[in-house]
């Protein structure tokens, strides 16, 4: 297995060459733009728990409650022998789940998966002790590439994706993504996905805009990690978050946008200029309704099997199988 307590999200010599093509990629677009992944370094995984609790969030409580409310249910129908959580951070979420499965004497094994190494180390070992029977496989990767499910996780497999996080995927990436995670899942396991729904859109943007800051100290956060992974020059205080709905693309667009004209250096990717008022766009957060869950899951080869919503209708949990 992986060592897990090393430091840096470009911990390796390949996953720094690609984030310096990601970047190149992106920097040099027409609308700049970023991956989701660079995010999220121990610094920006404890800025998102805490923009989780802010109360502009609502997206966090209410898949909270619709997990306390629907754990058993999933546990009976799913009855898997392993859990997986993509993106699973303090894996606060699969606690839920692991409780419910082992009620059933279900969910021997839970393989948290996170881009971030640091924060995965110390939800392993969280849940070790909390679980003392629980077998613990983390697995550092970047859902954006292949994720191998380790075969020491016995099938059948429910395979966690919560968090609304297929939002910050194109449409394109998205069905890709899925459509890996379906092998993984295999005919007999299931996929368990969380997604925020369409509504009103000053909620929305409400949620993105917390009064207290932190989703604006969030997205600056990803400057300060090109410039310790990658050596760039980028001044915090050039740039302001915003983040704004787009209907008719139904989704959060979250830019950082620069104060002034100037220049960023980035070594091995080079000098990047911005106007004033121009943007880099460091996230997009889609928001659905059942009928475009259920086309990206059967593009995915899924089949929509519940649909679990809260009172509100403002999120929902979708346990899907492979068909
Ligand atoms: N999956 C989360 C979402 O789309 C990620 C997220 C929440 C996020 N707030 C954010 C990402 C702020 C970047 C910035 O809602």
């Amino acid at each position: 297995m992986e060592n897990v307590s090393g430091p840096a999200l470009a911990a390796s010599a390949a996953s720094r060459d690609r984030m310096v093509s990601d970047v190149r990629r992106g920097l040099q677009a027409d609308q700049k733009w970023l991956p989701p992944t660079y995010f999220y370094d121990a610094k920006g995984s404890a800025l998102f728990e805490r923009i989780t609790r802010t109360p502009e969030y609502y997206l966090t409580r209410a898949e909270h409650a619709l997990l306390e409310r629907e754990a058993d249910s999933i546990a009976l129908a799913a009855g898997p022998r392993s859990l997986a959580e993509l993106g699973a951070g303090n894996a606060e979420k699969s606690r839920i789940l692991i409780r419910a499965l082992h009620a059933r004497g279900l969910g021997e094994a839970y393989v948290p998966v996170d881009v971030d190494r640091a924060t995965l180390a110390e939800t392993a070992a969280s849940l070790r002790e909390e679980f003392p029977e629980l077998d613990v496989i983390p697995l550092v990767a970047d859902m954006r590439r292949e994720i191998r499910i380790p075969p020491a996780a016995p099938r059948p497999l429910l395979c966690a994706f919560l968090g609304s996080t297929l939002g910050n995927f194109s449409a394109a990436e998205s069905q890709l993504l899925l459509s890996r995670l379906r092998g993984e899942i295999g005919k007999d396991g299931w996929l368990l996905l969380g997604a925020d729904l369409v509504k009103d859109v000053a909620t929305i943007e409400r949620a993105y805009n917390d009064a207290e800051g932190l989703t604006a100290q969030f997205n600056l956060n990803v400057l300060s990690v090109l410039n310790r992974e990658l050596g760039a020059d980028f001044d915090l205080a050039a740039f302001e978050h915003r983040a704004f709905y787009e209907p008719r693309l139904r989704r959060i667009a979250m830019h950082l946008v620069s104060r002034a004209k100037q220049r960023v250096t980035i070594p091995l990717v080079g000098e990047i200029e911005l106007a004033e008022g121009e943007s880099i766009r460091t996230e997009i957060s889609c928001k659905y309704d059942r009928e475009s869950l259920e086309e990206i899951l059967r593009e995915s080869g899924f089949a929509l099997e519940r649909w679990m919503t809260d009172d509100n209708r403002s999120f929902a949990l979708i346990l899907a199988r492979p068909e």
